[in-house]
């Protein structure tokens, strides 16, 4: 197990690029089910759970090779229509398989995926979702098995605005007969991005980024190439880090149209943020001015941005609060950060953030990964060393985290644990 080494207070100065996001390409890569041919995928991160979700369509009969940023897939039938439990408990989004196998094949046997670090995630809707569409599900020994002859377009209202179920339901209904209409669907431009692949491989959805989506149910779809959109969690990330440091930082290949509401409360704690087409420019002000943030669906702040601001707001002039109205529990980071000085307390799904003056090094554990990267930007400013374990949290987000820092003056190395006890 690795872990990273960070000392603490310098100022981040120069230029990083953004890769393609994470959350885009996996249900992409789920897509790859739906049709038999050859897809290309670029600007694909080089991520854990990009390769967890390799390993999962391999299973099931999709040959996967990367060559650098580009990802060929291979789907010449399926072998097997079962997401074992190894592989789903590592990446919840695992889950993606099921409406594509349910689609294409009319049956489908997937691990259910469990809870995580901070608390319980449902599969409700997705279940519910594949029920109106006309599968037959149950749970059976700790599995989701569903079954379907051709499914049949449905009018699906989701009580809670899901981006799994949004996309799991378009991975399936695209290939139903008939039209499927989505109420509250989610909105985020990973869900845009999706809806985009699925209409160049033949799919007809309309509605993206409206809330409501219609997708007329096609006989066939073919494979295509396409790219992959910008990480938005890791552009706030470095953007956070760029204000924490009292740095200035400049990101390239990104999209400021989809940080919209971070760049909003960056400028509101004090940063300066310019911005063009693809890149974004943070340099902070000296200070850190206090913010109240709550997490709520896109085009809000996202709850994936939830404990690096925290940290933030650790360091900040004066009283804030953060409240997570996405995930209620998703607070894991708060016992950590508080061991570097952070002066945080919690109330149900509202953490009161009392800023301190500084930040003081300490050992640290990653314990999800947003979490792990709310460390990191701690580490990157708290005084002396910290250490954080378990940084397999953070490989599953986050690409060469401390090749992109170190290249921009943070003062970071990667060790493993074994050679350096601790
Ligand atoms: C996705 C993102 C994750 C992000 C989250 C919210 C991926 C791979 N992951 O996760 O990084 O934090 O969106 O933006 O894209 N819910 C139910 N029943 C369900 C499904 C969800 O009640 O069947 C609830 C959840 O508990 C949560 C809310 O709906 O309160 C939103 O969760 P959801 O959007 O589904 O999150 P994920 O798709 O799992």
């Amino acid at each position: 197990m690795d872990k990273l080494v960070i000392h603490g207070g310098r100022p981040l100065r120069g230029e990083i690029v953004i890769g393609g996001s994470k959350n885009a390409v996996l249900p992409m890569m789920a897509a790859a089910m739906l049709a038999e041919g050859r897809y290309a995928l670029s600007n694909v991160p080089r991520l854990k759970d990009v390769r967890t979700m390799a390993r999962l369509v391999e299973g099931i009969g999709v040959s996967v090779t990367a060559e650098g940023r580009n990802l060929i897939l291979e789907n010449p039938g399926c072998r097997t229509w079962e997401a074992p439990y190894d592989l789903v408990k590592t990446m919840r989004a695992s889950i993606y398989v099921l409406g594509p196998l349910l689609a294409r094949y009319g049956r489908a046997k997937v691990s259910l995926p469990g809870g995580c670090a901070w608390g319980p995630r449902p599969v409700n809707l997705h279940i519910e979702g594949m029920r109106k569409l006309g599968a037959d599900v149950a749970i059976k020994e700790g599995y989701i098995v569903a079954t379907a002859g051709k499914l049949k377009g449905a009018r699906i209202l989701f009580d809670k605005s899901s981006v799994g179920a949004t996309a799991n339901i378009l991975l399936a209904a695209v290939l139903a007969r008939g039209t499927t209409r989505i109420e509250n669907a989610a909105r985020e431009p990973e869900i845009d991005a999706l809806c985009d692949f699925l209409n160049r491989m033949g799919g007809r959805i309309a509605g993206m980024g409206t809330g409501h989506l219609e997708i007329e149910g096609v006989d066939s779809l073919r494979p295509v190439s396409a790219e992959v959109i910008p990480d938005r969690i890791e552009t706030g990330t470095y953007l956070v880090a760029g204000h924490i440091t009292g740095g200035d930082l400049t990101l390239r290949r990104t999209r400021p149209d989809h940080c919209v509401a971070v760049i909003e409360k960056l400028r509101e704690s004090g940063a300066d943020v310019d911005e063009g087409p693809d890149w974004i420019r943070v340099r902070s002000g000296g200070q850190i001015r206090p913010t109240h943030v709550v997490t709520v669906e896109y085009p809000g702040f996202p709850t994936d941005m939830q404990a690096q601001w925290l940290a933030l707001m650790s360091l900040a002039a004066g009283t804030s609060t953060v409240t997570d109205t996405i995930f209620h529990d998703r607070f894991t980071h708060v016992a950590e950060l508080q061991r570097l000085g952070a002066d945080l307390t919690i109330d149900r799904n509202v953490c009161v953030v009392q800023g301190t003056d500084f930040l003081s090094g300490a050992r640290v554990m990653s314990t999800d990964l947003r979490a792990s990267a709310s460390l990191v930007l701690a580490g990157l400013v708290a005084r002396g060393r910290t250490d954080i374990s378990r940084v397999y949290h953070l490989d599953r987000g986050y690409e060469r985290i401390e090749e992109k820092l170190g290249s921009v003056g943070a003062d970071i190395r990667r060790e493993s644990e074994k050679t350096t006890p601790s």
